[in-house]
């Protein structure tokens, strides 16, 4: 039997990779944060000294960079040439840099090739026994894996998705041009503003996480015709893969 594969869609700030990463928890599978293979390769570049925007050079530096990914739900790990990243990865160096691997055409398709290998061993049973895979991003409804059994784009009003990435005593400004600005930049290369045919649309705006996480177990229920909602909520506890 393969495992289920469900992709999740959406700009920062709509709650998505929250609600991928508690959907495969629930339901006991892999959750694969795709920007995560966009920044440990910008963190690899950077470290390596590499031009940035040198296409070329960028590609090849990520089709060879040594990286494992741990895809378990309740601790996702970066790990680069043995090194632990996944903090590192989400530093301001790294959030400001990332748009430029991300908008190089040659380096996303290489990404891409690696993230659907990633997918199709989870589906055909990899590290989560067979029961599959969650999976975030911007092109991964449309473009890595437009045969998921369940597509969600994932879409909030642009202020309050400013509003949940503002910290405390951030200035909101700043933040504002941080997330459109980077919108900006990956919609120049990706759509992920409107859904594509057979994907569904949540408005998280007025959505709690739990409710948001909810309406995903609802579709995948619907998709599956079986309790997956109720089933996952109830195996809160059990363990989950390694
Ligand atoms: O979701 P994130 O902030 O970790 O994404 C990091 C960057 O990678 C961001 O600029 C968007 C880009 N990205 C992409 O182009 N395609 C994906 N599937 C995932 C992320």
């Amino acid at each position: 039997m393969t495992g289920i594969s469900i992709a999740i869609d959406g700009p920062a700030g709509t709650g998505k990779s929250t609600v991928a990463r508690e959907v495969a928890r629930r339901l006991r599978l892999a959750y694969f944060d795709t920007g995560a293979t966009y920044r440990v390769a910008t963190l690899w570049c950077m470290r390596e000294g590499v031009d940035l925007a040198n296409q070329d050079d960028v590609t090849a530096m990520v089709e060879t960079m040594n990286v494992r990914l741990v895809l378990d739900p309740r601790n996702p790990r970066v790990v680069l040439e043995d090194e632990d990243v996944s903090s590192l990865i989400r530093t301001d160096s790294v959030a400001l840099t990332v748009s430029k691997v991300a908008t190089n055409l040659e380096a996303r398709a290489a990404l891409g090739r690696w993230q659907r290998e990633i997918i199709a061993s989870e589906v055909a049973g990899g590290s989560s026994e067979g029961r599959g895979i969650v999976s975030e991003g911007r092109d991964i409804t449309t473009v890595i894996a437009p045969d998921a059994d369940v597509r969600i784009l994932m879409t909030a009003d642009e202020e309050i998705r400013v509003a949940r990435r503002a910290g405390e005593g951030a200035d909101l400004a700043t933040v504002r041009e941080a997330v459109l600005g980077r919108d900006r930049k990956d919609a120049t290369v990706v759509s992920f503003h409107t859904a594509a045919d057979g994907v569904h649309t949540l408005d998280t705006s007025d959505l709690t996480i739990e409710e948001a996480v909810q309406a995903v177990l609802d579709l995948v229920t619907e998709v599956r015709g079986d309790d997956a909602g109720e089933g996952g909520a109830s195996s809160l506890e059990e363990p989950g893969i390694e």
